[in-house]
């Protein structure tokens, strides 16, 4: 009776947790609009978020090669990007650019914490990279496209600041309420002179690469 009871007591819970977080999802997607704030950052680096979004099969998608300068873009609190500089190694970095200047203080704490030197961020809208032409191998975003107003103006600085045949990654969640469904991510990509390098499934999601047609 105990075990029915604790069983019981379990479901009540979860059901509870789901209804709260639907609630939150539909009310971030169709409500307030704009970047997460970074009071929320730690739903990204949240214990369970490695069931629905593993780092290191997310980011071996990437294409990211050893010595590469790599643009991480939107990192937040910064869950992929010990990972990504891990990858891309001593002779590599990532540049890690972020609108709000709370999620890079907190991006440079976590790195400083875990003795990362090859990570660099700074505070920078996705519509005016401060890079310069054809100066990155390989960019990624990891459930950020949705929170940029001006998508267009933001792929077309990231087709700028890309190297020739390098690679443009997107990674989405269905549990980010800013999802970007594929179709619609696809289109947006061919309109900017993008076109599809490969595609992979995820947990609750998908990981998309291109590369500049
Ligand atoms: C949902 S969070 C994802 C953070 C991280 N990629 C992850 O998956 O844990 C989206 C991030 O994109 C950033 N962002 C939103 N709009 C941006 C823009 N226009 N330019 C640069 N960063 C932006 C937000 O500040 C936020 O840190």
């Amino acid at each position: 009776m105990r075990t029915v009871k604790a069983l019981f007591a379990l479901v009540l819970a979860v059901w509870a947790l789901a209804t709260v977080y639907v609630f939150y999802w539909f009310r971030e997607r169709y409500g307030r609009g704009g970047p997460i704030p970074a009071s929320q950052a730690g739903v990204l680096l949240h214990p369970l978020r490695p069931w629905i979004h593993p780092v290191r099969e997310t980011v071996e998608k990437f294409g990211l090669k050893p010595g590469d300068t790599a643009l991480e873009l939107g990192p937040g609190p910064g869950y992929f990007t010990a990972e990504a500089a891990r990858v891309v190694g001593p002779e590599g970095r990532v540049v890690c650019l972020d609108l709000q200047p709370e999620m890079i203080a907190m991006l440079r704490e976590r790195l400083d914490e875990q003795v990362i030197a090859n990570a660099h961020p700074a505070v920078s809208d996705a519509t005016k990279l401060p890079l310069a032409d054809r100066s990155v191998d390989a960019a990624f975003l990891v459930t950020v496209l949705g929170e940029i107003p001006d998508r267009p103006a933001a792929l077309a600085e990231l087709r700028r600041v890309l190297k020739p045949g390098g690679v443009l990654s997107f990674s989405e969640n269905l549990a980010d309420p800013d999802y970007q469904f594929q179709a619609s991510l696809r289109d947006l990509c061919r309109a900017s002179g993008f076109e599809v390098l490969g595609h992979s499934r995820q947990p609750l999601g998908y990981t998309m690469c291109f590369t500049a047609s």
